[in-house]
């Protein structure tokens, strides 16, 4: 008999200790699963606003809206950007075409990038040079090329940490890919103004 108490306060003690440990588990944060990254990067790519620049627009009677048909894949090829005066970009101010995806400064002509995962966008990329582009701005996330141009924000996402690069790379590849090549940043001509971004 007292064999058969010892060996249930065992039995309840064992049940006792799992559930303690599955509590502090469930607890801590939550397991990192490949759908717990897409939902956190659509989540920050919503919120940092890479649509505003990446994604093409429909003109709409509200105003210009995201095209998501063609979802972050760029300026579109073969559009043609309204006339300039000769010294745009050079007088002080900064051009945006209507639907933000082409820019005119003091750097050029840069277009925004395609960031869907077709081979003509991001599709190709390993996960550390999306972050050497983010993070460190460097155009095609390789460590000896370009510098990325204005307006694209860089600067601001330095401080972006690992896992949050890691769910903005999985949720950019989840999403529908868009072939479409951007045309390349164009450079000013002549030698650029004092300070203008190289
Ligand atoms: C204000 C406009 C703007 C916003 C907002 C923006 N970008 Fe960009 N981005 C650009 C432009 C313009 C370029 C191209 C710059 C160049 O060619 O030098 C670019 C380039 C890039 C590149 C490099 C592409 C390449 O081929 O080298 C990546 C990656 C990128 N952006 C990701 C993002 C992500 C992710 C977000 C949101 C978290 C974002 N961008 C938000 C304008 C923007």
């Amino acid at each position: 008999m007292k064999k058969i108490i010892l060996l249930g306060s065992c039995f309840s003690l064992a049940a006792w200790a799992v559930s303690c440990k599955q509590s502090t588990t469930a607890d801590s944060a939550p397991p990192v699963t490949k759908d717990s990254l897409i939902k956190r990067g659509s989540y920050l790519v919503a919120t940092m606003g890479c649509d505003d620049c990446h994604t093409p627009k429909l003109m709409t009677a509200q105003g210009p809206a995201p095209d998501m048909e063609h979802r972050l894949s760029g300026h579109p090829a073969g559009t043609t950007l309204p006339p300039r005066g000769a010294g745009a970009g050079k007088d002080g101010w900064v051009l945006f075409s209507m639907d933000q995806t082409a820019t005119v400064g003091p750097w050029g002509v840069s277009y925004a990038a395609n960031i869907s995962p077709d081979s003509t966008g991001i599709g190709v990329w390993s996960e550390q040079q999306f972050a050497t582009a983010i993070r460190k701005g460097k155009w095609k996330g390789l460590e000896n090329s370009r510098e990325l141009m204005p307006p694209m924000p860089w600067r601001s996402y330095q401080g972006l940490n690992d896992a949050d690069v890691k769910a903005l790379y999985t949720y950019l590849m989840s999403i529908k890919p868009v072939k479409n090549v951007v045309p390349a940043w164009e450079p000013p001509a002549g030698a650029p103004p004092a300070g203008a971004a190289q």
